[in-house]
């Protein structure tokens, strides 16, 4: 059983059962289908755990004057293996006196649990991460410290992990990490450690953000590190300041609408940081023998935008989907110029890719938005996409900003004005009321369907890629795309009477795409377009500004709100999807 998830810990003089459940609120983009927490209390160690999100472990088992100065939590995302309460962390040794939470997968699980079955340990759940607190437990007999079994325990671990144990005699949390996230947020008498800042900015300004094989004793306003490769290691910490200001869902009722709606500012956001940036990563790409584009998801959609526009500035890229990177390893050398793009910098197969990548001699530039990531802090430099937390599961405003960023560069490479405010009307029109109120329209017509389909060529292809992922990822139904002139090789066989089909339509290849759009409507097809200009063969059409380069966003932005609605009709949480994580941390 692997897991993707998101920890939390603290040790202080404060509540921290309260403290970690609001960090571990920020961590459910990391994973919502169960979570625990683990305490101490007198001498006692406490476990309360369950499937279902945050507010259902305070509803259900916490009492609210529950108190504790030493705890570790956990939130999580499962991909293989039952969703139960047993398998949710934290887990526990045989006796209930150690407990530990853990991101990532202990590739050798089965082998030490061998090991330990062999020693008498019982284990209650199906998880790889149970090994370690019987581990620990073993090492315990023989090593003379909590701290020196937790570090035997470690070493023995194959695979990704960010750990974190506590145990009922010791006032301190230890920890790990390998090839999974772990920061550590400080403040007078008080010590936080967790997967990332996000969850931590509510408390303080000042994190150490930990290395591979960095190995932690946490006490109250106390952190200990100890690389177990290296020794002694001194590491910086790191003042950052974020204002808070437009962290919460405000008058929305989803993150994913406040997000949608955030689209109209993140010209600001990137320009406000950005302008110096962009200027040295147009250089470079114009310089470099080979240019690969790495991403996964949206984020892959956004290296094929980018890598659009360099083929029409001229320049030979290639986009990879990260998972498959490898794959690609042969064509990497010194010369090639890498652009890893994730909004999170924590996704493993991105990572992968770029170590990858470095291993082969090239240079690694990243388009990131979160500050401190994992891909951020590998690449040579890298751009910030500055348009704060993004929490929907569905990717929005910074698909669009990664967009505005290639953007930015092309012109820069072909040394063109760029007129921000004139996208920044476009933007706002296309937000405006009255076309999510014409969208119901559309959603009335697709919300019983179970198939839609969406064609487009050159960058419509690519909005229409990116429109299929964000309708299938919050309104479950399947969606599928292609270039206009595929359809007719095959799909087109599934046309039937009624059959919804989103047409992008765009300047360049309005004739070719509309004559698709007929060959559709021919076969019963319904007709939505997307297009500046009405046209007959439209059963319903939703009109967008008249664009350039910037076309992908005008394609998308309607589909974005049109998912969002059709979320909602169907009666579920668009922040939420099922199945799904914001940030997927395993491979
Ligand atoms: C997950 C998310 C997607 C996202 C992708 C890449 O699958 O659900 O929305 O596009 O990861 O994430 P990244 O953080 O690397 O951009």
């Amino acid at each position: 059983m692997s897991k993707m998830c998101g920890i939390m810990g603290y040790v202080g003089n404060g509540n921290g059962i309260h403290a970690t459940l609001v960090g571990l609120k920020r961590l459910e983009y990391r994973g919502y289908d169960s979570v625990g927490v683990g305490y101490k209390k007198g001498g006692d160690l406490v476990i309360k755990k369950c499937v279902g999100r945050v507010e259902d472990i305070c509803r259900r088992l916490i009492p609210s004057e529950d108190h504790s100065t030493i705890v570790i939590s956990h939130t999580r995302w499962g991909t293989h293996g039952k969703i139960t309460d047993e398998n949710a962390h934290p887990h526990a040794d045989c006796q209930g006196k150690i407990a530990i939470v853990h991101n990532g997968i202990i590739e050798n699980f089965q082998d030490i649990k061998e090991f330990l079955s062999k020693r008498g340990h019982q284990f209650k759940s199906e998880t790889d991460s149970e090994v370690i607190s019987h581990l620990i437990e073993e090492y315990l007999k023989t090593e003379n410290s909590f701290e020196e079994a937790c570090k035997k325990a470690f070493s023995m671990l194959k695979g990704s992990f960010a750990i974190l144990a506590l145990a009922s005699g010791e006032d301190k949390i230890v920890g790990i990490r390998k090839d999974s996230p772990l920061v550590v947020g400080i403040k007078e008498n008080e010590s936080f450690i967790a997967s990332d800042i996000y969850a931590l900015l509510p408390f303080t300004k000042e994190f150490i953000f930990l290395q591979n094989y960095d190995f932690i004793t946490v006490g109250k306003g106390v952190v200990k590190i100890e690389n177990l490769k290296e020794g002694k290691v001194e590491r910086p910490v790191e003042v950052i300041d974020i204002n808070l200001e437009y962290d919460g869902k405000e008058k929305y009722h989803h993150f994913m609408i406040k997000e949608i709606m955030e689209q109209s500012e993140v010209i600001d956001r990137i320009l406000e940081k950005n302008n110096g940036k962009i200027e040295v990563f147009s250089k470079e790409i114009s310089s470099a023998k080979k240019v690969f584009l790495v991403g996964a998801g949206s984020s892959y959609h956004a290296c094929l935008y980018g890598s659009y526009l360099l083929t029409k500035a001229g320049i030979d890229s290639k986009p990879i989907v990260a998972s498959e990177f490898k794959h690609f390893e042969k064509l990497i050398d010194k010369d090639s110029l890498v652009i890893a793009v994730s909004q999170s910098g924590e996704t493993a197969d991105v990572i992968e890719a770029i170590r990858i990548a470095k291993k082969r001699g090239a240079k690694i530039f990243s388009i990131v938005n979160v500050y401190g990531s994992t891909v951020m802090r590998e690449s040579n430099d890298y751009i910030l996409m500055n348009v704060g937390f993004e929490v929907g599961v569905a990717a929005t405003k910074t698909f669009t900003s990664q967009l505005i960023i290639f953007l930015l560069i092309y012109k820069s490479i072909m040394g063109e004005g760029f007129d921000g405010r004139e996208l920044q009307s476009k933007i706002l029109d296309l937000l405006g009321r009255s076309r999510r109120e014409f969208m119901e329209k559309v959603v009335d017509y697709l919300k019983e369907k179970d198939h839609v389909f969406l064609i487009g060529r050159g960058l419509s292809f690519i909005s229409a890629e990116e429109a299929a992922l964000k309708i299938k990822e919050v309104s479950y139904i399947h969606a599928e795309a292609f270039p206009g002139g595929e359809l007719k090789h095959g799909t087109l066989a599934l046309i039937e009477n009624g059959t919804p089909c989103i047409v992008f339509v765009d300047r360049e290849n309005k004739d070719e795409i509309l004559s698709n759009a007929h060959e559709v409507k021919t076969r019963g097809g319904f007709i939505i377009g997307i297009s500046p200009e009405r046209d007959e063969v439209f059963d319903i059409w939703i009109k967008i500004p008249e664009a350039n380069e910037e076309l992908t966003i005008m394609q998308v932005i309607p589909i974005q709100i049109l998912a969002y609605l059709l979320a909602l009709k169907k009666g579920y949480n668009p922040d939420y999807p099922r199945n799904l994580a914001k940030s997927v941390t395993v491979k």
